[in-house]
C-alpha cells in the first residue's frame, strides 16, 4: 500500500514538473503553419499605428482581446492561455520569434491557426488594424 502511495505521489509530481516546464519553455513548441511566401515577405508596419494596435490588443479585439491569451506582457501567460494546448505564442521568447516575420504574424491574425486556440480575425478586423497590432507586438514585446 505504501508503495502505491509513494508511486502516485511521484507520478503527480513529475506530471506537474513536465507541465510547468512546457509553460515557460523558450524556444517554444509551435504548431502554427507558415504563411504563403508572398505574404510572409509583406511588411506594412512602417505606416502602421502602434498606439491603435495597443488598444486592439488590450481592449478592442473580438471575439476576445489578445491579452486574454497572450498576456498583458506578451509572454503567453494570459488567463485563458494557461488552459490551452498548444499554449499561445510567447512574443518575448526571442529564440522562437526571430523566425517569425511581420507578414507571418499578419497572416495568422487574419486567418487563424488551425488546430489551436488562435481564431481568425478577418471578419472583425480591417487589414490596417491587423498591421497596427503587428507593429504594437513587434515594437513592445519583441525588442
Ligand atoms: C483564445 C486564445 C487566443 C486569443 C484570444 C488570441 N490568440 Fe494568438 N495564438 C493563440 C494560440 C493558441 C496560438 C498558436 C500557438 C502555436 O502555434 O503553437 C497563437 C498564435 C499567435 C501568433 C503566432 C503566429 C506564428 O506564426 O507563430 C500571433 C502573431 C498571434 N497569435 C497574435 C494574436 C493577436 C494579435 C490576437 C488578438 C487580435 C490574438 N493572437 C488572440 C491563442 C490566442
Amino acid at each position: 500500500m505504501k508503495k502505491v502511495l509513494a508511486l502516485s505521489v511521484m507520478i503527480v509530481f513529475s506530471l506537474f514538473a513536465v507541465s510547468s516546464a512546457i509553460a515557460g519553455k523558450c524556444p517554444q513548441p509551435r504548431k502554427t503553419k507558415s504563411a504563403p511566401a508572398s505574404t510572409a515577405k509583406m511588411d506594412k508596419t512602417a505606416k502602421a499605428d502602434a498606439a491603435n494596435g495597443e488598444k486592439i490588443y488590450m481592449k478592442k479585439a473580438k471575439p476576445l482581446v489578445c491579452k486574454m491569451c497572450h498576456g498583458a506582457k506578451g509572454d503567453g501567460a494570459g488567463k485563458l492561455g494557461k488552459a490551452l494546448k498548444p499554449g499561445p505564442r510567447d512574443f518575448t521568447c526571442a529564440a522562437t520569434m526571430k523566425k517569425i516575420s511581420a507578414g507571418q504574424m499578419f497572416w495568422v491574425i487574419k486567418n487563424g491557426s488551425k488546430g489551436t486556440g488562435m481564431v481568425a480575425h478577418k471578419k472583425s478586423m480591417k487589414d490596417k488594424e491587423i498591421w497596427d497590432v503587428v507593429k504594437y507586438i513587434r515594437s513592445t514585446f519583441m525588442k
